[in-house]
């Protein structure tokens, strides 16, 4: 017998995303789906995953044990949105109905809004308020199945901008029950002020920032916007050299509006991820293919940008790559924070069966931000980080689309979203670190 603190029994179907880790290729179709199953943890960390017949046999509940019932339910791990552009200020509705008249998204950043406009917003305002804002925006996250997020800076393009957005996301993951991973992208952009000096930010970024980022350990991951206007294959192969020696793990913007080679790039210098692809060559693909860097794909940027494009998710998929997808959640090119929604594009629009989706917001996203081992898939030893959804069967969360099918949310072995509110979430982590700097 083992013995749980919490239980969720008799779900209609539990989708455990067991298996191969990362799945590539057919595996992507495994969901390892139990009927009738049960997830059982103890102190925050599943002790079991079965079915009922066995749960009964195998589990105690302790004394002052939670039962959650999932009676016409559909159970799958928390949903991990692998590439997000959470702290920011103001918001860019005024881009969106120019493009709606028929503007570009790149003319409109040549023309100085773009990315340039966020970040005026964002230096001008505070740290404290960049936390509320990211905790308003993380409830809406958790409200949608989400439990864990990586978080990008590369909106404050100064040194005291983009540690301010850096300090945000600590701050928010110490205050929050989601976890939140943290990624530095100083290279987001060349700066207005720097506009014809960009040898100079980049020595700014490299000398400075950097320095700062790796000494008081901000961030994880180093990213950049490796595109044609922004910053080239050469200048990116610089930048990761400096990252790479302050520790940093490797994610990058490639191959999004041209193909420079980014996706090539990220797999010559062992990214953990490259990210849109959506004009990723043949060659890529196949490079791709024969990597472990996950190609996270993001199919709310040319939906919301009115752009008839798509990656190549079925190549993608068909070649072996592993494939996961995320909301890139920002201001200016997809202003979504569910992963259920960009699930339900993945199936509509790029062609991958509910099966490959739902792997590729779980287990292969878990894997595209290196925390495969902790979460991803429901199994004996992970978090205990599960989402209950109103949905007869896995295929219902895709076939009735535009809505939010969550119901319950469970965040380290602590319910936390209950018949789809927040409730008094948990003040922090139970953290003691001062918010303040
Ligand atoms: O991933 N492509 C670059 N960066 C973001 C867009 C950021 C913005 O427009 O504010 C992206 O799509
Ligand atoms: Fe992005």
């Amino acid at each position: 017998m083992v013995s749980a603190d919490l239980a969720v029994i008799r779900c209609n179907q539990v989708v455990t995303c067991c298996g191969d880790i990362p799945k590539r290729g057919k595996s992507l179709n495994d969901l390892g789906v139990i009927n009738q199953g049960c997830v059982a943890s103890s102190k925050g960390q599943i002790v079991f995953v079965g079915t009922e017949a066995d749960y009964l046999s195998q589990v105690r509940l302790e004394p002052g044990g939670t039962t959650l019932d999932g009676s016409g339910k559909t159970a799958l791990p928390g949903l991990v949105d692998p590439h997000t552009h959470l702290p920011f200020g103001g918001s860019r509705e005024n881009e969106f109905l120019l493009r709606i008249k028929g503007a570009t998204y790149r003319e409109l950043a040549a023309q100085g809004m773009g990315i340039q406009s966020t970040v005026d917003a964002t230096r001008a305002i505070s740290q404290d308020d960049l936390v509320s804002l990211c905790l308003s925006r993380l409830d809406i996250m958790l409200l949608h199945g989400t439990t864990t997020v990586e978080g990008k800076s590369g909106y404050g393009l100064n040194l005291k901008d983009e540690i301010k957005q850096l300090l945000a996301l600590k701050h928010a993951d110490q205050l929050h029950p989601v976890d939140i991973v943290k990624t530095f992208l100083g290279a987001h952009e060349v700066p207005r002020e720097y506009k014809s000096r960009k040898g100079e930010y980049i020595k700014l970024l490299t000398q400075t920032i950097l320095p700062e980022v790796e000494k008081n350990n901000l961030a994880e991951f180093f990213d950049i916007f490796c595109e044609e206007g922004v910053y080239s294959v050469e200048e990116s192969r610089h930048l990761i050299a400096a990252a790479k020696k302050a520790g940093l793990k490797i994610k990058l913007h490639a191959d999004e509006f041209v193909s420079l080679g980014g996706s090539q790039l990220a797999v010559d210098e062992g990214a953990v991820s490259a990210e849109h692809l959506i004009t990723i060559t043949d060659d890529g693909i196949q490079k791709m293919a024969a990597s472990n860097t996950t190609a996270i794909l993001l199919p709310g940027v040319p939906f919301f940008l009115l752009q008839n494009q798509k990656a190549p998710a079925r190549a993608l998929i068909e070649a072996g790559a592993i494939v996961a997808l995320a909301t890139d959640f920002n201001p200016g090119s997809s202003m979504t924070e569910s992963q259920f929604f960009i699930m339900q594009l993945a199936v509509y629009l790029l062609n991958m069966t509910v099966e490959e989706a739902i792997n590729a917001v779980t287990i292969n996203a878990a894997y595209g931000i290196d925390r495969h081992t902790e979460i991803g898939s429901l199994e004996v030893g992970k978090k205990m980080d599960m989402v209950l959804c109103d949905a007869p069967n896995f295929p219902y969360l895709v076939y009735h689309f535009g809505i939010n099918p969550v119901r319950h949310v469970i965040k380290n072995g602590k319910i936390v979203v209950r018949d789809k509110r927040t409730g008094a979430l948990p003040q922090s982590k139970g953290r003691t670190k001062s918010l303040r700097k």
